[in-house]
This record gives C-alpha cells, sequence and structure tokens, in this order.
C-alpha cells in the first residue's frame, strides 16, 4: 500500500448485523486512493453504500475487513476512543441536512465547534475563512433566518474550522434549489482551490461533480466501478 495518500483504501468491506442472523453486505471490496488537495466525487444509486464508505472514513463506524488508512491513522483495529479522536480532528463532516442548533446563531453554531474540539486558540485563516464562505455578514442570524445555502454554508464553516485535513460531504446539496445548490457548490469549490481543502463529496449530480471539476467515481453495489477524470484538475 502507498502511503503519500491522504486516504488509503483496499479491499474494504463492510457488512451490517441485523438483528436475528440477518446480514447486509454495504461494501463488497473498495480500493480508492486519494492525494492531499483532491476533491473527489463519488455518484451512485441510493443503496450503493456511498454512505457506509464515508462513514468508515469518518470514524463513524469500524470497517469489516480491508485495509484503511486515513491522515495517518491505520483504521483497521482502532478502539472506539481512537475513532473519536480521528472524528475529532482530521475529519469535518457536512450533511443534507444542515444539523445547525437552532436556537444558538450561525456564529455560535461554528464557535461551539471549536470549543468541543478544545481549540481555544483563534485560528489565523478564521476571518479569512468566513469570507471565503461569502457568510460573514449573516453571523449574527439564528438559522431560520438564513436561506438553506447559507445555513449549509454555515455547516461547512463549523466542519472545518478546526481545519481538519480532510473534509467529507454527503449529498451537500440534496435539500437545495438550483440556485442554492450553486451557492454551496462554488464555496466548496473555493475551499478546494483557495486553501487546498481536500473534499470527497457524495452527489446524485453529475453536473455538480463536473462543476466542482472533481474526480468523478462511481458506485454500485458497494464496489467503486469506474473512474473518468474531468482533466480540468
Ligand atoms: N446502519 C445500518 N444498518 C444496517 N444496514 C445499513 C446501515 N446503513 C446502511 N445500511 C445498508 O447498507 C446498504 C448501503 O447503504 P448506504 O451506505 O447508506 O448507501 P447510499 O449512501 O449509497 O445510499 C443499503 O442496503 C443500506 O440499507
Ligand atoms: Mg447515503
Amino acid at each position: 500500500m502507498v502511503h503519500d495518500s491522504i486516504i488509503e483504501v483496499e479491499g474494504l468491506t463492510k457488512v451490517y448485523h441485523m438483528s436475528g442472523r440477518v446480514e447486509v453486505p454495504a461494501l463488497r471490496g473498495v480500493d480508492l486512493s486519494v492525494k492531499t488537495g483532491e476533491f473527489v466525487a463519488i455518484l451512485g444509486p441510493s443503496g450503493s453504500g456511498k454512505s457506509s464508505l464515508f462513514h468508515i472514513i469518518g470514524g463513524l463506524t469500524p470497517p469489516s475487513t480491508g485495509c484503511v488508512r486515513v491522515a495517518g491513522h491505520d483504521l483497521t483495529n482502532m478502539t472506539d476512543r481512537e475513532r473519536t479522536a480521528l472524528r475529532r480532528h482530521s475529519v469535518g463532516f457536512v450533511f443534507q441536512r444542515f444539523n445547525l442548533l437552532p436556537t444558538l446563531s450561525a456564529a455560535e453554531n461554528i464557535e461551539i465547534a471549536k470549543h468541543i474540539a478544545g481549540d481555544r486558540q483563534t485560528d489565523p485563516r478564521f476571518e479569512n475563512l468566513l469570507s471565503l464562505l461569502g457568510i460573514e455578514h449573516r453571523l449574527h442570524h439564528k438559522p431560520h433566518a438564513l436561506s438553506g445555502g447559507e445555513q449549509q454554508r454555515v455547516a461547512i464553516a463549523r466542519a472545518i474550522v478546526n481545519q481538519p485535513p480532510i473534509l467529507l460531504a454527503d449529498e451537500p446539496t440534496g435539500n437545495l434549489d438550483s440556485q442554492n445548490s450553486k451557492a454551496v457548490l462554488t464555496t466548496l469549490k473555493t475551499l478546494n482551490k483557495e486553501l487546498g481543502q481536500t473534499i470527497l463529496m457524495i452527489t446524485h449530480n453529475a453536473e455538480a461533480a463536473a462543476f466542482c471539476d472533481a474526480r468523478t467515481l462511481h458506485m454500485l453495489d458497494g464496489k467503486i466501478l469506474a473512474e473518468e477524470s474531468t482533466g480540468r484538475q
């Protein structure tokens, strides 16, 4: 296995054990290599294993078999405590639902993520980050007063405020109309180009992947099918 990549996945399988003896095979031998600074889009039908792959890379759930290395950590035999540390320091998550706390302002939603990670220092990129995201003038508002695109950009700020080397976005535009989707995709593209943020994005939309100049992977039945590159990176 090559170790110069920030994510290295080889022969990964995942089987969920349901009640009784029912087993659900979600991943059936996934190989994936991502370099620092890449933008990778993952397309595939519902149930093809996209979220399961993210949950394993992000330390939410352990792999069944195979090799998984993320930001220098071997996930194969990680304890729950080690996976928690991985989630806290190495990976930022963005979901289809923005999951902002409704009683807190946008700024407080972002700040609380810093406190949870125990990082009281001001990130020198922070001011710049919020202007890159185009939300600096909306920070005192609570989520209900923000558009969907603004809420998702606040969620992105929260996900990367502690500078995780990897951002995982699971259908980040799935709840948004085309105008708000474009704002969020523009933001992700900017973070990748300007800050060199490594991003993996699940999407149903090939246009979204192309818009972000992302390397595009297709999943089906728990496997990565074929690879195509836009050639524009
Ligand atoms: N926590 C879970 N427990 C049991 N089965 C699951 C769980 N999560 C996902 N699955 C199953 O694994 C398969 C892949 O799901 P998922 O990774 O969510 O795919 P996708 O994100 O591409 O829709 C599906 O058959 C799904 O029902
Ligand atoms: Mg999913």
